[in-house]
C-alpha cells in the first residue's frame, strides 16, 4: 500500500451501530494514512461512543438528545484527549453529514432518521457510502437528483448492491438483461405461516447468516428487507422493476448477480462480513488488502438457490407494488414498516401482522409526486399515524402476549 500523506476525512452517521462499528474497524485496519475520522453521529449509546471518541478523536459528535449529550460529557470527563464539539438531534446529524473536512459520509443510521442528513451530504457533494437503505426507498428520486446536481458519488454498502456495483463494473448497461438480488431467506425460510405467526421476537432476531441491528434483522425475517432492496437497486442502478429479480440463497455466499443479454451470469461471492462491502465503498475505485480471511470455496459443501415464497412473505409483493406506483407510496410503505417492526419488537403485534399493517397503510395512501422534501416528510408522517391506528386494531390482548412469551 502506498503512503498517503493526505488522509481522507470520514464522517459516520450511526457510528455506534453494527455498520458504524464495522466501518471504524475498516478504518483502523486500513491505517491512519488512508482515512481520518472527523465526525461521528449516534443515538444514545454513549459508552460505545465515548470509546470511539477516545480512539479516533473526531472534531464533531452528535447524539440524539440533550440527555445523551450530558451523559457523554460525563463519560469523557477526565480523559486525556481534546474533547470534540457535541451537538444534538437532527441538526446535529446534518452538521456531521456536511462537515467541511468529510470527504466521505457513511450513512448508517437506521430508518427515516437518516434521510435529511444523507440528502444534505449528497447536496454538499460528499461521497456517500450508503447502508441506510430506507433513505433511498423514501426518496430515491430526490436523492439521486441531488447527487447528480452536486456531482456527489452514491456508493452502496448493502452487500447485495455492493456486489451488483462490482458485477456491473465495466459492463455496458444495454447488455445487462437483469440483476438478481440474493436473499438468505431469514430464520423462517422453512417455517409454516402458523409457525411464523406464533414466532417470538427472539426467534425472529436469530438471523442464520448475518449479524446485524434489530430492525434490519426483523426486515430479513419478513423479507421486507429484500423488498426495500429492490427499490434501492432501482434507484442506484436504474433498472426497471421487471429487470430486478430475487433468488433465495441460504448460504449467503453469492451476494448478488447480473445476467447479461447473452445469458452469462456474473456473480460476486465473499465471506458474510460487512467489512468487505464497507471497505469497497470507502476505497473505490481502488482495492486494498483486507484483514478478513478470503472465501474458502473448498469448505462449502453446496450452494442452493430457490424462488422466494411470495405467499408466506407478502412484503416482497408490497415493495414491488410501491416501486411500480412510485410517488410517495414507497415512503408511506417504509414508514408503515418501521412502525410495524417496532410494534412487533415491543410485542404488540405478531410477525405476520407486519405485512397487514403495511398493506392497510398503502391501501389508504394517496400517492403524491415525490419530488420535494415536504411531500415525502408529509407522507412519512401521515403513514405513521395510519400505521398506529392499524397496529391498535391488530394489537393482541396483553394476556395472549403473556401466554406467547411462556
Ligand atoms: N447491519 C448490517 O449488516 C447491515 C447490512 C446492510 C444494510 N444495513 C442497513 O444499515 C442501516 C444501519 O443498520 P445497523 O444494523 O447498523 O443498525 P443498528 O445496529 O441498529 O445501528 C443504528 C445506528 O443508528 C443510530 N441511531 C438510531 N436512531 C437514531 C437517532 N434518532 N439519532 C441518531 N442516531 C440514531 C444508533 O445509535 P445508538 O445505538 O447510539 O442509539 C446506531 O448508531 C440500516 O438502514 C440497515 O438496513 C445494515
Amino acid at each position: 500500500m502506498t503512503a498517503n500523506t493526505n488522509p481522507k476525512g470520514i464522517a459516520i452517521l450511526g457510528s455506534t451501530g453494527s455498520i458504524g462499528c464495522n466501518t471504524l474497524r475498516v478504518v483502523e485496519s486500513l491505517g491512519g494514512e488512508q482515512f481520518r475520522v472527523v465526525a461521528l453521529g449516534a443515538g444514545h449509546n454513549v459508552d460505545t461512543l465515548a470509546d470511539q471518541i477516545a480512539k479516533h478523536l473526531p472534531e464533531l459528535v452528535s447524539v440524539e438528545t440533550e440527555e445523551a449529550a450530558h451523559d457523554l460529557r460525563a463519560k469523557l470527563f477526565g480523559r486525556d484527549i481534546d474533547l470534540p464539539r457535541i451537538i444534538v438531534g437532527e441538526p446535529g446529524l446534518i452538521e456531521v453529514a456536511t462537515h467541511p473536512q468529510a470527504d466521505c459520509v457513511v450513512s448508517a443510521t437506521v430508518g427515516a432518521v437518516g434521510f435529511v442528513p444523507t440528502l444534505r451530504a449528497l447536496e454538499a457533494g460528499k461521497r456517500v457510502a450508503l447502508a441506510n437503505k430506507e433513505t433511498l426507498v423514501m426518496a430515491g428520486e430526490l436523492m439521486t437528483q441531488a447527487a447528480r446536481a452536486s456531482g456527489a458519488e452514491l456508493l452502496p454498502v448493502d452487500s447485495e448492491h455492493n456486489a451488483l456495483h462490482q458485477c456491473l463494473r465495466g459492463e455496458k448497461r444495454s447488455e445487462v438483461r437483469r440483476i438478481i438480488l440474493t436473499a438468505s431467506g431469514g430464520p423462517f425460510r422453512t417455517k409454516t405461516k402458523t409457525q411464523m405467526q406464533e414466532s417470538t421476537v427472539s426467534e425472529a432476531l436469530r438471523h442464520p447468516t448475518w449479524n446485524m441491528g434489530a430492525k434490519i434483522t426483523i426486515d430479513s425475517a419478513t423479507l421486507m428487507n429484500k423488498g426495500l432492496e429492490v427499490i434501492e437497486a432501482h434507484w442506484l442502478f436504474g433498472f426497471s422493476p421487471d429487470q430486478i429479480g430475487i433468488v433465495v440463497h441460504p448460504e449467503s455466499v453469492v451476494h448478488s448477480m447480473i445476467e447479461l443479454v447473452d445469458g452469462s451470469v456474473i456473480a460476486q461471492m465473499g465471506v458474510t462480513d460487512m467489512r468487505h462491502a464497507i471497505q469497497y465503498a470507502l476505497t473505490y475505485p481502488e482495492r486494498h488488502g483486507c484483514e478478513l480471511p478470503p472465501l474458502d470455496l473448498t469448505a462449502l459443501s453446496a450452494l442452493h438457490f430457490e424462488p422466494p415464497d411470495l405467499d408466506r412473505f407478502p412484503c416482497i409483493a408490497l415493495a414491488y407494488r410501491a416501486l411500480r406506483a412510485g410517488g410517495t407510496l414507497p415512503a408511506a410503505m417504509n414508514a408503515a414498516n418501521e412502525e410495524a417492526v417496532q410494534a412487533f419488537i415491543d410485542e404488540r403485534i405478531s410477525l405476520t401482522d407486519i405485512s397487514l399493517v403495511i398493506e392497510a397503510v398503502m391501501d389508504r395512501h394517496h400517492p403524491q409526486p415525490a419530488t420535494d422534501l415536504a411531500a415525502i416528510l408529509a407522507a412519512d408522517e401521515q403513514a405513521r399515524l395510519s400505521a398506529a391506528t392499524e397496529i391498535q386494531r391488530l394489537a393482541k390482548p396483553t394476556s395472549l402476549l403473556a401466554e406467547r412469551a411462556v
